[in-house]
């Protein structure tokens, strides 16, 4: 069924059990079309079986970032990976080949500057950054313009390798870990790695998590140690609709939960994308919510 739905090649990526834990929700999402097709026996000449595809790969392209065009494969990584050991000029044109390549910070690549300049405005300059459902946003690494220490988490094995080789390539103190973040086995074990970091970002990573495991992204984000932490949301659809708002009950809720805490909250919006900036209080409690 997943070989019909998305060729081998855009396949090729994506981690199985991700690829089936979305099949099965669209599955209950989608139950009319899914049992008319199944009454079809998955004929790919059905109009069901079109529909069904097209969910599937929207839904893909929202949660996992993929881009199925311009996805890197393998012999393109490698390609990179030799330019970037070599510094030559053409770093900076292969990081933004990268970053293009990934939905999410193609989106996001011309607002690089702007979000991290505002993130050290609030918080003071990061030292140690936990990038969790990273997807490719580590390769943004010199936009930040410090000397970091940096780790990068996700599903996906095969991007988190070309991670740890970008980081190895520009003798950056970089790790990877990978794992499925709705897993509570997995979030204990990435909770302890990043107790000494200061800043974690969860850029588009909980409405994944969410969508997987209805509570996970909540049990997460309540567990992170580190006294920064930074969510963002696409505040727009991709055809470039707004997102209603108010549809994240679940994390209005985890908002107040932290804010009663005395925990900052920030919120703002650059580009297609509002981010809420989370601070820890060092000293004395506070209870604002600013918007800045
Ligand atoms: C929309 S992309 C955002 C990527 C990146 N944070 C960014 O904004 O540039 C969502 C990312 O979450 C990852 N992801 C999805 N489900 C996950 C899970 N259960 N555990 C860990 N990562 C997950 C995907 O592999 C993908 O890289």
């Amino acid at each position: 069924m997943n070989s019909k739905i998305l060729d081998k090649k855009e396949l090729r990526n994506i981690p199985e059990e991700f690829l089936n834990k979305i099949i099965e929700e669209s599955k209950k999402e989608n139950q009319e079309i899914y049992l008319k097709l199944e009454k079809k026996d998955f004929n790919e000449k059905s109009k069901e079986f079109k529909e069904y595809k097209k969910v599937i790969r929207k839904k893909l392209r929202t949660l996992y970032g993929v881009f199925q065009n311009q996805q890197l494969n393998e012999t393109k990584r490698k390609k990179y990976l030799e330019i970037l050991r070599k510094e030559t000029k053409e770093e900076k044109n292969i990081l933004e080949k990268i970053l293009k390549s990934h939905l999410s910070t193609k989106e996001r690549i011309t607002y690089f500057n702007r979000v991290y300049s505002k993130i050290i405005e609030i918080c003071g300059k990061p030292k140690k950054i936990a990038d969790l459902a990273c997807g490719f946003n580590p390769f943004s690494y010199f936009y930040w313009n410090l000397n970091l220490e940096y780790l990068a988490s996700d599903i996906s094995e095969i991007d988190l390798d070309f991670i740890q080789k970008f980081f190895a390539s520009q003798n950056i103190k970089g790790n990877t870990t990978s794992g499925d973040l709705t897993n509570e086995n997995f979030q204990s074990k990435i909770i302890k790695k990043i107790r000494d970091y200061d800043t974690c970002l969860l850029f588009k990573a909980l409405d994944s998590l969410e969508y997987l495991k209805k509570g996970s992204s909540t049990k997460l984000l309540l567990k992170i140690p580190c006294k920064n932490i930074i969510i963002s949301f696409p505040s727009k659809t991709i055809s470039g609709k707004n997102v209603i708002k108010g549809k994240r009950h679940w994390f209005l809720e985890a908002l107040k939960q932290k804010n009663s805490e005395g925990w900052e909250i920030h919120e703002f919006e650059i580009g297609p994308e509002i981010y809420y900036l989370l601070k820890k209080p060092q000293t004395v409690l506070s209870n604002n919510s600013k918007k800045t």
